[in-house]
């Protein structure tokens, strides 16, 4: 038996990999998916080796992350219960998948994560290991040991030598990567509670922001942004381009509560300074490029697309089903953006696209040749003709 465990470096996972080793008397491969979170990965490749991996892999998963599971959501505007831009989410898949195939290289049989019973990452996970590996078992600590009570898991490290943070660190869960920073648990608990303004890692506060706003241009094709004021840019550099632009300007927090996927409700804050700025910008590229009725039938299957995310279902027929019908709607979703960032706020001040379908001709207020007025007269008629019908019979 040989197990993969997505390993982060932190103390829960440190105390996962020396249980799993313990427990199952078997090799454990230490994983590490670089999705963008800032860390000293020399630090964690020595902290998995001292803490007794078999083997330690890292993977730079940052330009493949961003291209083919960031803006694939994006294109879909995806957004949950209307306010969290899915940050969590969305790196879920793949590290799964990363995983499986470090499995195969690795000739391992198990899988293993440190995400809690109680949360949403362990169905993510778990369902990504299913939908690509059914063969391997998944193996879920939390689920499974006695060490639930905080005392005992830092008395378990201890006994083992695993260093513990003295600090108390940060009193947070995060989880951090290119698209996002979230943080649960702690005070944040008490959903009455504002954040402490020294929580926030990323984006400044919104009231200290500079007090002149700045611009930005975003070029898109075929519904992907490419481009960032004139400079074609890779994926990955392309969105940390933008959360430079956002985080100093105080864009993308929310402060939410949210329905899990396992039944309870949960508090959680969030930054997501590009995000905000690109899922913006696109829809205001896609308000001059979409036709009226694919953007009405798309729109109402934004909750939808997004719920599948937020659930887990990445790598299931019904995602990839509408990623087809998402990605078939922006063959013309090609043109310039420009966002205006002003403490907080960004707000879209222009857009324009070689296929608008905006057309000032018609739109004008301005005498026309190519719309007649008088047309309007029957088209209201018998729009209004059942209305007029049920008036009557009701004898109003
Ligand atoms: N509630 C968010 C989600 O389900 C964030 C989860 C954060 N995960 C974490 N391991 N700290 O997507
Ligand atoms: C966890 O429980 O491991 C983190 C929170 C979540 O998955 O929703």
């Amino acid at each position: 038996e040989k197990i993969v465990l997505a390993y982060s470096g932190g103390l829960d996972t440190s105390v996962i990999l020396k249980w799993l080793a313990e427990t199952y008397e078997c090799p454990v491969v230490a994983y590490s998916a670089d999705i963008g979170q800032k860390e000293d990965w020399a630090a964690v490749e020595r902290k998995a080796w001292e803490t007794g991996a078999d083997a330690v892999v890292i993977r730079d998963l940052k330009e493949e992350f961003v291209r083919d599971f960031v803006f694939p959501m994006f294109r879909a505007n995806a957004i949950y219960e209307g306010t969290y831009l899915l940050g969590t989410s969305i790196a879920r898949p793949i590290i799964a998948r990363e995983q499986v195939r470090v499995a195969r290289e690795t000739g391992a049989d198990a899988v293993s994560h440190g995400a809690t019973g109680k949360g949403n990452d362990q169905v993510r996970f778990e369902l990504g290991y299913m939908a690509l590996a059914p063969d391997l078992k998944i193996i879920a600590p939390w689920r499974e040991w006695d060490l639930n009570a905080r005392e005992r898991l830092i008395a378990y490290a201890e006994s083992r030598g695993i260093p513990v943070p003295v600090t108390r660190a940060r009193p947070y869960s995060m989880d951090a990567n290119l698209l996002h920073i979230s943080y649960e648990g702690g005070i944040l608990e008490d959903p009455w509670a504002e954040p402490p303004d020294d929580m926030f890692t990323w984006t400044v506060n919104p009231e200290k922001a500079p007090d002149r706003p700045v611009y930005v241009e975003i070029d898109f094709e075929r519904g992907d942004p490419v481009a960032v004021d004139g400079e074609r840019l890779t994926p990955a550099a392309l969105l940390g381009r933008l959360n430079d632009i956002g985080a100093a300007h105080g864009v993308g927090r929310v402060d939410i509560v949210e329905n899990r996927f396992v039944g309870m409700k949960s508090r959680g804050v969030y930054e997501t300074p590009g995000g905000t700025l690109l899922r913006a910008a696109h829809m205001a590229l896609e308000s001059i490029t979409l036709d009226r009725e694919v953007m009405h039938i798309r729109e109402g299957l934004v909750p939808r697309y997004s719920e599948l995310v937020y659930n887990g279902f990445w790598f299931s027929p019904e995602r990839e089903m509408l990623q087809r019908l998402v990605d078939e709607t922006q063959a013309d979703v090609t043109g310039t953006v420009r966002l205006k960032v002003y403490k907080g706020t960004c707000t879209v001040v222009g857009r324009k696209a070689e296929r608008s379908l905006y057309r000032p001709e018609f739109a004008t207020f301005e005498a026309d040749e190519v719309y007649r007025q008088a047309d309007a007269e029957g088209f209201i008629r018998l729009q209004g003709l059942r209305l007029k019908i049920r008036s009557l019979v009701r004898g109003a």
